[in-house]
């Protein structure tokens, strides 16, 4: 299977002359291109409109050479047919206005089809990959339930989930339903996004390293693991990720992913060793790397690369995604720095 996309043989652990790079939040953020297609469409707009929604998945590929397209869709998407009200507010982030207060709140949760209410995702899917260069594989996501399930109960952003843990605690029960309903609907939406023609699935769980890791092990971990046994059958390729999970590491491979994703806050080959040699690491340059002279930019993407030592199974990409005040030549730099390694 040479011919497969770069990224596909990294996830099954080919050994590569150089590893497959893209970057979280590629697309939208950093680009000019997409910048002008939001003065005119809101993010939810260009999430609606197919055509829109593909344009603004390729234009990284075709500005920065990056060897996979990810999706243009949030991962809050789903949770609108659920029921709730995602608005995107400037400046300030997601917000939910019916946000989950207690466990009666749970009841809310709509049984309507995901893959109806968010058809022009799927058309997007299909139009990218007909027009994705060879070589380069499309990602589809979603969010993981613990994730989802602390922007539905937060309601606004939260850099300590207050209103998360104490519903965690107190209600574990009702905590561990919401959960399991939130796990079982995601591996329905990433099988139907496998089916339209996502070559992998990325689940983000963005913000569990703020749980302990038994609290992780009881409350997450199971939930997590339902929604990679769900796609078991799509035949697709898996990453997990998250965000400082320098002590989840093993639970959270344990929990699933082919690939598990790893922030700057620990060293990469520290966290390979922790994870082990059965599984892939994406990552891990400090998206502030990015804010450097060129040559540090360099510099830090070679320390990345040294880490990683060859070993077949690395992806390579930032701990999180690209900040708004990224320059598009910085990004360029550090692709090619890859793209040259090994050549
Ligand atoms: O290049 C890509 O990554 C494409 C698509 C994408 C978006 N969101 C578009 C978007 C992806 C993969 C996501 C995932 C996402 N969304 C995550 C997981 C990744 C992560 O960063 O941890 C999370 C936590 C969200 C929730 C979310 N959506 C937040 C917190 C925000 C507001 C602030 C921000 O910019 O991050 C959004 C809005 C959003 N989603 C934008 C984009 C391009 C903002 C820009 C805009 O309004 O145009």
């Amino acid at each position: 299977m040479a011919g497969d996309a770069l990224l596909l043989q990294a996830c099954a652990r080919r050994p590569l002359p150089r590893p497959p790079v893209w970057l979280m939040r590629q697309a939208g953020r950093v680009l000019p291109e997409y910048r002008d297609i939001r003065t005119r469409h809101t993010l939810l707009e260009i999430c609606a409109h197919a055509e829109l929604a593909a344009e603004v998945t390729l234009q990284p590929v075709r500005r920065l050479g990056v060897d996979a397209a990810i999706l243009f869709a949030d991962i809050l998407l789903p949770l609108i047919p659920l029921g709730f009200s995602v608005r995107f507010v400037a400046g300030e982030g997601p917000v939910i206005d019916n946000r989950i207060e207690g466990p009666a709140d749970i009841a809310k949760l709509r049984d309507g089809a995901i893959e109806d209410a968010l058809a022009p995702t799927f058309e997007a899917i299909r139009i990218v990959r007909g027009a994705l260069p060879p070589g380069v594989a499309l990602i589809g996501f979603a969010g993981a339930p613990f994730t989802l399930a602390s922007y539905l109960i937060e309601g606004e952003p939260s850099r300590s989930f207050i209103r998360t843990k104490r519903f965690m605690y107190s209600e574990p029960a009702a905590f561990g339903r919401l959960l399991a309903v939130l796990a079982q609907r995601t591996a329905e939406y990433l099988r139907a996004q496998a089916a339209a023609g996502a070559q992998a699935l990325q689940l983000f769980d963005s913000w569990v390293g703020a749980l302990a890791p038994e609290d992780y092990r009881v409350h997450v971990q199971p939930h997590t693991a339902a929604v990679f046994e769900g796609l078991a059958g799509a035949a697709v390729p898996t990453l997990h990720f998250g965000t400082a999970t320098g002590g989840l590491l093993e639970a959270m491979r344990d929990a699933g992913g082919d690939v598990i994703g790893v922030d700057w806050r620990i060293p990469l080959d520290e966290a390979w060793r922790r994870i082990g040699s059965d599984r892939g690491i994406q990552g891990n340059l400090d998206p502030g790397v990015l804010l450097a002279p060129v040559a540090e930019i360099e510099r830090q993407v070679d320390r990345v690369l040294a880490e990683a030592g060859g070993r077949p199974g690395h992806i390579f990409n930032l701990g999180h995604g690209l900040l708004p005040e990224t320059p598009v030549d910085a990004v360029r730099v550090l692709v090619e720095r890859v793209h040259a390694h090994g050549g």
